[in-house]
């Protein structure tokens, strides 16, 4: 099948070269030309493990291009899927429409035969209702069908994710429409993956009410930790204790830092206003979202607290900035405003990570960054682990304890046993332990 992707970012590059995999005739279309000219080279715009790769054979075997030309790429597409950035409009919380809008008005005069025009992006109820009053009104011609299919694609695991989903959420208002995303999902049927067809607003919502609900269980584990520290309990054995009990499940109860990412920040806010437009206010994920937001900064103080209370003229080395391992993505990163209070606070901040210095460049001010988590900890009062990339997994703890001034270790994504630290004589602290 022919399938026109609308937005190369991290979505529709992930999504469309899948679709490619799958043996589907893929485009993805971007406005930006420099991006198509280097996807053209395989160079990606995003770090994701396996994504080069997957690009590079599916070009290679005529299945997937990329364009800046939205009709050329719209050209014999049975589905279209619109796939670009939904971020979180200023000031009010709102997730702006104005490029799916956009995207819409745009492809409508290029649509001959009939076309699924088919949202990934993550957008509000009612939003497909929108998306097809503006291509019907631009283009009164069209045969067109519009459809909600939303990603649940983990950074870091989304190709993994995409090829083998827990279930595929597909809303529809047309059977026309149904049979051709049943088409286009066939091979993953084959792999068992359960496609559940429902109305286009149950499938819009849907996505919301899935990130609201795993971001409401990192709250909730986070709660716990801060009481664990207080009552001197263990989080990680109550989150055992508790996920062993298959009504709840053991995924995503990781206590740590706060959650970040394009995401749960962006969705939660989202849903909340959402929700207050309706005469519905969704007030646990109200607090949810208003205790992750506490919870980063909060963060920032524990590491003054483990320092004596006090971090002027301290240096603090940071290890792992981005929002989760295996990603360059510093979105929402917890890093961000850790590092903020600890340099409100008159801490010098040195950083080490693997992929997301870049990034963390366009956001975070007066930080050196490193060349290796131990070049970060070089004469620093305290060592601070924020993100739990691999390669903090297995540090040389007797070389640590020599590098830094003070043996101050905060691991905010418990990576290490506490025994372990206490035998390199280093004065740990953990998350809810
Ligand atoms: C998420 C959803 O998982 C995905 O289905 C959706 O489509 C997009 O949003 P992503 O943002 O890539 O994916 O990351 P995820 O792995 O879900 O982690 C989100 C944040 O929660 C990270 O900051 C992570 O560190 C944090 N987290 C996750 C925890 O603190 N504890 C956990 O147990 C799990």
């Amino acid at each position: 099948m022919r399938v026109a992707m609308i937005g190369s970012g991290y979505v529709g590059l992930v999504s469309g070269a899948c679709f490619a995999d799958f043996g589907h005739e893929v485009v993805c279309v971007d406005k930006d030309p420099g991006k198509i000219e280097r996807l053209k080279r395989n160079v990606m715009p995003i770090y994701e493990p396996g994504l080069d790769a997957l690009v590079e054979t599916n070009v290679k075997a005529g299945r997937l291009s990329f364009t800046t030309d939205l009709a050329e790429g719209m050209k014999g597409a049975q589905a279209v899927f619109i796939a670009v950035g939904t971020p979180s409009r200023r000031g009010d919380g709102h997730a702006d429409l104005s490029y799916v809008y956009a995207a819409a008005e745009e492809m409508a005069p290029n649509i001959e035969g009939f076309t699924v025009v088919v949202t990934k992006s993550t957008v509000p109820v009612g939003t497909g209702d929108e998306v097809e009053r503006i291509i019907r009104e631009a283009n009164r011609q069209a045969d067109v069908a519009v459809a909600s299919n939303p990603e649940f694609l983990r950074e870091g695991a989304a190709i993994a994710d995409f090829k083998r989903p827990d279930r595929i959420v597909i809303g529809v208002e047309d059977d026309r429409a149904r049979a051709v995303l049943e088409e286009l999902y066939r091979p993953l049927y084959l792999n068992q993956a359960p496609i559940m067809v429902t109305s286009r607003r149950t499938a819009e919502l849907t996505k919301y009410a899935a990130n609201a609900f795993l971001a409401t269980k990192i709250g909730f584990i986070n709660e716990m930790a801060d009481l664990c520290e207080k009552v001197g309990a263990n989080v990680q054995d109550v989150a055992r204790g508790i996920g062993l009990d298959n009504r709840i499940g053991s995924k995503f109860l990781n206590a740590g830092p706060g959650y970040g990412g394009s995401c749960f920040p962006k969705d939660t806010l989202a849903l909340i206003k959402t929700a207050q437009d309706n005469d519905a206010p969704v007030r646990i994920v109200e607090t949810v979202a208003q205790s992750n937001e506490n919870r980063k900064r909060a963060m920032g103080r524990k590491v003054i607290a483990a320092m004596g209370g006090d971090a002027r003229g301290r240096k603090v080395g940071i290890l792992g900035l981005t929002f989760k391992p295996n990603t360059d993505d510093m979105r929402d990163s917890p890093a961000i405003a850790i590092i903020q209070t600890l340099q409100d606070a008159g801490a010098q901040v040195s950083a080490f990570d693997p992929e997301g210095v870049e990034q963390a460049k366009l956001v975070l001010q007066n930080v050196d960054y490193a060349e290796s988590p131990y070049a970060a900890l070089e004469g620093a009062d305290a060592m601070v682990l924020v993100t739990e990339w691999d390669a903090f997994r297995a540090l040389d703890l007797a070389r640590v304890k020599a590098l830094l001034k003070q043996p101050v270790v905060v691991d905010l994504r418990n990576v290490y046993r506490p025994e372990e630290m206490a035998r390199h004589g280093l004065s740990y602290s953990g998350i809810g332990r």
